[in-house]
């Protein structure tokens, strides 16, 4: 049986958390104003925790042993389910984040969570230097599911790994050894990517990510890696050349505000790199996995638009961490035993639950429940624009992962939407973000779409 955190036992220390003699001091001088706050504080869900609560106590002891990657708020999350999350204090979240596009399936899957159980218990890990039955499993449902999606025609063969970021440095380094493949004097080793894109931190997918604020800090990035602008169908003759081994694009920025390729420039881009013999990668790390109502965002695309390399993560692995890069045979014939490897990645536990959600997200009833929901949300976008005309500007996305163009910082409307009981997130210049579990409900997606309107209200 998994172990769960006490939260009723931590609920009730909640309850009869005794104030301290400092903050009972503070409270006696308080000026009218901050009272007035805290009135109405009171009148939220879930106000987020003080200062002299359980989280602050708990995330006191443990912040100052965590490097300060993230500026994090301040509920602490012990428990989740379908689509909601309960923090140490008890307060229920409806969670619209899906842990970043991850945890598709819900939170706590009761299929999940019994293969986990059961695979772990028969074997989690003996390296890639031997077969397993899961590695070679989950990479032929893989390529069939591709196949049968509609998206990627050829795809072929599936390197396993851990993560979205080392699916993509996986998937770059698969382009170099084509390129050199194709032209061995050295030349073809360029690597174009677009702004506004997101591929991860390594140095290599970061490299591919031109956005100052994640490349400065870590100056010199690799080289080799070209910046052309998304969607911009005339610019690609002149962007993508001889000396072009791979283009890596998102079908959907996630990160960069939920933003669409056209399909005229994914058609642009397919045609020149077979012209100038250039591997096409895309990266469906956030947008693909039945997120947009389909396996992968490509596939409504005509064929000659299909990638050579498809990268996966995030959804894959429902929050167990997996990665992996789906090639086709002028990619996989290129790549030698010995030219890249991984310790944990494809291990069996990681790939039985892979192969698991790779069944259930492709699963035509799941895809098709993806699609309806999605016409709840922007029908109810459509009715937030309406109302709010002066904040909101555009409705962005496709299936779960949709866009809200804000007029403002929407860091506000995220602390009041989470202090109501909705949790959402950012992304690129002002859009609020959503991507949901693919399994929410519709009632769910009403009682969010309610929250985040008083939430929008309150911040006016
Ligand atoms: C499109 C895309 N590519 C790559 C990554 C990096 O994945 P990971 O954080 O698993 O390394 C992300 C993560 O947000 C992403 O959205």
């Amino acid at each position: 049986m998994a172990m769960r955190f006490p939260v009723r036992q931590l609920a009730l220390a909640r309850r009869t958390w005794p104030a301290s003699p400092s903050s009972r001091r503070l409270a006696s001088n308080l000026s009218g104003a901050v009272k007035k706050t805290i009135r109405a504080d009171a009148e939220l869900s879930n106000p987020d925790p003080g200062a002299d609560s359980p989280s602050a106590a708990l995330v006191n002891e443990h912040a100052p042993y965590m490097v300060a990657t993230y500026a994090r708020p301040p509920p602490v999350f012990v428990q989740g389910e379908g689509s909601w999350l309960w923090d140490v204090e008890n307060r229920k979240y409806l969670d619209f984040t899906a842990g970043i596009a991850v945890t598709s399936l819900g939170h706590s899957d009761a299929e999940f969570t019994r293969l986990l159980a059961q695979q772990a218990g028969t074997l989690i890990h003996a390296s890639n230097l031997y077969y397993n039955p899961w590695t070679g499993a989950l990479s032929k449902l893989l390529v069939e599911k591709t196949l049968s999606s509609g998206g990627m025609h050829d795809a072929a063969k599936v390197f396993v790994c851990n993560s979205g970021s080392e699916a993509n440095e996986a998937a770059v380094k698969f382009a170099r050894k084509t390129g050199k493949a194709i032209d061995p004097s050295g030349n073809k080793v360029e690597v174009v990517s677009f702004d506004n894109a997101f591929h991860g931190r390594t140095m290599g997918a970061l490299s591919a990510t031109h956005n100052p604020k994640y490349q400065r800090p870590f100056a010199p990035m690799v080289p080799g890696f070209v910046e052309g602008r998304y969607n911009d169908v005339g610019a690609v003759e002149a962007l993508v050349t001889g000396k072009t081994c791979g283009v890596i694009v998102e079908p959907i920025q996630g990160e960069g505000g939920v933003v669409t390729a056209s399909d005229d420039f994914l058609v642009a881009l397919a045609r020149r790199c077979r012209e100038v013999g250039a591997v096409l990668i895309y990266d469906e790390i956030q947008c693909g996995m039945g997120r947009t109502g389909s396996l992968w965002a490509h596939a409504g695309l005509p064929r000659e638009a299909h990638p050579d390399v498809i990268t996966s993560a995030k959804a894959l692995g429902n929050g167990f961490p997996i990665g992996a890069v789906v090639v086709n045979d002028f990619v996989g014939d290129k790549i030698k035993v010995g030219d890249h490897g991984t310790t944990f990645g494809g291990n069996p536990l990681a790939c039985r639950l892979a192969h698991y959600l790779v069944e259930r997200l492709s699963d035509p009833a799941l895809q098709r429940g993806v699609r309806e929901k999605s016409q709840l949300f922007t029908t109810g976008f459509g009715m937030l624009k309406e109302r709010f005309p002066e904040l909101i500007t555009e409705i962005r996305g496709r299936g779960l992962i949709l866009g809200l163009q804000l007029t403002e910082d929407p860091g506000a409307i995220v602390k009041a939407a989470r202090e109501r009981g909705l949790l959402v997130i950012t992304a690129g210049t002002n859009t609020l973000r959503f991507v949901p579990s693919l399994v929410v409900t519709d009632e769910e997606i009403a009682q969010g779409l309610q929250i985040l309107e008083d939430a929008i209200a309150a911040t006016r």
